[in-house]
Formats: structure tokens, C-alpha cells, sequence
């Protein structure tokens, strides 16, 4: 019988090393600039009762109806809720922020998320079965600064990552859900005695999601809606007044965007501002992130009428940004030092020099197995590591130690007791050393 050959499955990856410098620097880059505008971290299950998604993002969503994945077990009981992974976080932050009466903390409550979701798509270049998102929700106060805050925050997370130069920031406003209710039934009756011109996949979004039916690729849909009513058409004066504030908030801020106004969005929950960070280049093709304001949401999911605004980046279309800009994440994972050691005194005394090595913050190796002095160097060699010690016998007996410059090629004879002290001297000292000091003071609780 052949061997199984196991693979990550279509539409997932895993995230090697290499890509996970690239993530670290990302998270760092949101952590950061958060935390600087007093959000702070909430993580949600990876799965949630699927009624959620269907509610809050809309049963005739792609994201609904075609790409959820389910959840089930084999002890489920009959009347359990059925589940499905997230395929994204604003609803199930929602969720949350209902479920802990989050409303009684001093408003907005600012939140932000790093993680996997889940999306039953068709695989292709920047669309995978598990991604990677980073999330920031503002819930609980409705002003246009506070939309120009969020998008001011990820402007600088995206100027860190050194990528803002090759985004076009799309912006738009889709009025209330009453402007959207008038704007549809208008188009619906544009549409009456024309299906027949519309592809399949547009006859079936205009009868179930008719908003859908604007974001159209099909060139014959394109056509008959340059004739259509157009969703600015039945925006209210509020919405109007809203955006036009909003983009002079952008201004003062000195945010770069472009008007666009056949911006929807894909999911239902979207009130007012929407906005999405496309690429320059290929325009609406895979955005790098999205967002825009749901000010129905939290009442739609249980909770009482409370505004939200937020966005979510995707991990992996930033990741490639990055690269194709030329941006190296720092490799933090780089090995300085390897202890080579031969005969049993030896291996005694390089376990505790690795171990007191890594204590001061240099990145240690050792080969503690029974090779031979030169196939250790060849190991060495192959972690590109800066310095090598060698204790053999002799400088056990001596107690001394063997410094090898490995780039150079030329190694002298040290104390033992010296080995630490000139390894930081060389590598620069103990400030660019890789220590990790816990900073605050714990904090004395008083039980009373
Ligand atoms: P979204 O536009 O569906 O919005 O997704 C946001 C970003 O996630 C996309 O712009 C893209 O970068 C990434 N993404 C989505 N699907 C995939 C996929 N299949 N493969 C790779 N990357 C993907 C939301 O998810 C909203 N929850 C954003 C939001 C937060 N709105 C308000 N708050």
C-alpha cells in the first residue's frame, strides 16, 4: 500500500518562518499604532453560532449563502444551534459587545482583533479558504471624526508598513437603510423588461441582493447601469452633510482619498461611510482591506440601537505588498552564537555556558549530540551564526574555550571564564541583545 501524502487543504497555507516575520511586523505595526489611539485587543471564538453571520452580514451575501463553512460534531445535539467559523470579526465583536454589556463603559468602546477567518471561496491568487485579518471596530458614538480617526489610524498602520504609496483609499457614503430600501425599489423598476440583457449570476443578485448588482464585472450590466438611478440619487441630506464633513475631517488630517460613488460594499450591515484601500494598480481587484459604518448592527443582533464604524486589513495581500514594495520584515530568528564541545566534561560545562548565553539575550545553538568537532563546525556553518565556541578536551583541562570569527575565518584561545563577556562585546553590547524585561510594576490590589 502506497504512503498517504498529506497536504495543507485547497485554499489554505501554512505560515512558515519566513512569512511569519512578515506577520509579527504587521501585528507589531496595529499593536502599535492602537494601542496609541486607546484601543485595546478582544479576541472572539474562531466559530460562532451561524445565525450571527446570517443576520449580521445578510443571508443573500456571497459570504452567506456560498462560503460559510459549518462546524458540526459528532455529539451535537438536536437542539443545538448550528455553528459556522467566522468568516470575518465585526460580527461576532458584536456579539460580544452585547453579550458583556459593553455599553455601560464609557463610549466608544474601541476595539481591535488579529487573527484566522474562514471563507469557502473559489481559490486564486489572494483569496484563500483561511485568511489572515486585522480588525478595529469603534462602537458606541456616531460622528464623522470618528470615522476620520479610524481611517487616519489605518493610514499610518499602512504608512508603517510601507505600503500607503502603492493604496488608493476609496471612499463613499450609501445612506441610511431607508435611502437604500427607496434607491433599491427604484432600481428593481429600472430593471423591469430588461433581465433578459443581464447574465445569469446579475437576473439572480437583482432579485435577492440587488445592491450586489452594481459592483457587476459583466460588461452588459455595466452598460445598462450607466442609465440607472444611481444610489446618490435618494441620499438623504444628513447622509450628504455626513460625508461632506467627514472628507473635510480627511483633509485636515491630510488623508488621500478618492470619491467613489458606486462603492457598496459586500456585506449588509453597512450604513453611511464605506471605504476600501485598493490597490493602485489592478483598482478593485483583491482590496487590501475595507470597512465602513454599521449603525444597525448591535440592534439587529439582540442589542439596543448603537452606532458602530469599523475595517478589517487582510493579513496576506498586505504581506505581498510589502514584498513587492521591498519591505524585509526583520528577521529576529537570526542564531548568533553555536557551542561546538567534544567528550562528556565538555558537554557538561557548554550546557550551562548555552543556557547562561541565551539568559544575557544572545540567540544560542549548541550540538550536544556526539559528532565530531569538524562536523559541528559544518552545522555551524549552516545557521550562518556570527561566532563559534569550541570546548575540547584540552581547554577543559586549561579552562579555556576556542572564539571562532566564523566570516572571517580566525579563532583564538580565551579564558572560559572571558566567553560571555567578549561574545556581547562583539555582537555590540547588552543593549542589542534580545532581553525581555517585563516593564510595569505589578500593582499591589487592595482586597478591602
Ligand atoms: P471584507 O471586505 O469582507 O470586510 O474583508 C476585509 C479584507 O479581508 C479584504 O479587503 C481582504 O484584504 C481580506 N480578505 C477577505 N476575504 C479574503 C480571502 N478569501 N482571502 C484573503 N483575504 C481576504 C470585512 O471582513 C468586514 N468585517 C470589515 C469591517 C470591519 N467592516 C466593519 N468593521
Amino acid at each position: 500500500m502506497s504512503q498517504p501524502q498529506y497536504r495543507t487543504p485547497k485554499g489554505t497555507h501554512d505560515v512558515l518562518p519566513e512569512d511569519h516575520q512578515y506577520m509579527t511586523y504587521i501585528k507589531k505595526a496595529v499593536r502599535h499604532r492602537c494601542r496609541q489611539a486607546g484601543y485595546k485587543r478582544i479576541d472572539t471564538p474562531l466559530f460562532e453560532q451561524k445565525d450571527i453571520f446570517e443576520r449580521g452580514i445578510g443571508e443573500h451575501t456571497d459570504i452567506v449563502e456560498k462560503e460559510l463553512f459549518l462546524v458540526s460534531s459528532k455529539q451535537k445535539a438536536d437542539d443545538e444551534p448550528e455553528f459556522a467559523l467566522r468568516p470575518e470579526f465585526t460580527a461576532g465583536i458584536c456579539r460580544s459587545y452585547i453579550e458583556h454589556g459593553m455599553q455601560q463603559l464609557p463610549q466608544p468602546v474601541e476595539l481591535y482583533a488579529i487573527g484566522q477567518c474562514f471563507r469557502h471561496d473559489r481559490p486564486q491568487k489572494g483569496r484563500y479558504r483561511q485568511f489572515h485579518q486585522f480588525n478595529l471596530e469603534v462602537i458606541g458614538l456616531k460622528d464623522p471624526s470618528i470615522d476620520a480617526q479610524l481611517i487616519h489610524v489605518l493610514t499610518k498602520v499602512f504608512s508603517d508598513l510601507k505600503i500607503l504609496d502603492r493604496l488608493t483609499m476609496q471612499i463613499n457614503n450609501i445612506g441610511t437603510a431607508e435611502n437604500r430600501i427607496a434607491f433599491v425599489e427604484a432600481l428593481k423598476d429600472f430593471f423591469i423588461g430588461k433581465e433578459h440583457s443581464l447574465p445569469e449570476l446579475d437576473r439572480e443578485r437583482l432579485q435577492e441582493n440587488p445592491l450586489r448588482v452594481l459592483d457587476s464585472k459583466e460588461e452588459d450590466t455595466q452598460i445598462l447601469l450607466k442609465s440607472a438611478p444611481t444610489l446618490e440619487q435618494f441620499l438623504d441630506e444628513e447622509s450628504k452633510l455626513y460625508h461632506a464633513t467627514l472628507l473635510e475631517y480627511l483633509d485636515a488630517l491630510g488623508v488621500v482619498y478618492e470619491t467613489n460613488p458606486s462603492l457598496v460594499r459586500g456585506l449588509d450591515y453597512y450604513t453611511q461611510t464605506v471605504f476600501e484601500f485598493w490597490d493602485s494598480e489592478t483598482k478593485g481587484q483583491n482590496a487590501v482591506g475595507g470597512g465602513g459604518r454599521y449603525d444597525g448592527l448591535i440592534e439587529l443582533l439582540g442589542g439596543k440601537s448603537t452606532p458602530g464604524i469599523g475595517f478589517a486589513g487582510g493579513m496576506e495581500r498586505t504581506i505581498w505588498h510589502m514584498k513587492q514594495a521591498g519591505v524585509q520584515a526583520p528577521n529576529k530568528d537570526q542564531v548568533d552564537v553555536f557551542v561546538a564541545q567534544l567528550g562528556s566534561e565538555a558537554k557538561k560545562t557548554c550546557l550551562k555556558l548555552i543556557s547562561d548565553l541565551r539568559e544575557k539575550g544572545v540567540h544560542t545553538l549548541g550540538a550536544l549530540g556526539e559528532a565530531s568537532l569538524k562536523s559541528q563546525m559544518r552545522l555551524a556553518d549552516k545557521f550562518e551564526v556570527r561566532y563559534a565556541l569550541l570546548l575540547g578536551k584540552m581547554e577543559v583541562k586549561n579552562s579555556t574555550i576556542i572564539l571562532r570569527d566564523m566570516a572571517a575565518g580566525k579563532q583564538k584561545e580565551i579564558p572560559l571564564a572571558k566567553a560571555i563577556p567578549t561574545v556581547i562585546d562583539l555582537l555590540g553590547g547588552a543593549e542589542s541583545l534580545d532581553t525581555y524585561t517585563l516593564k510595569d510594576q505589578f500593582v499591589e490590589i487592595d482586597e478591602d
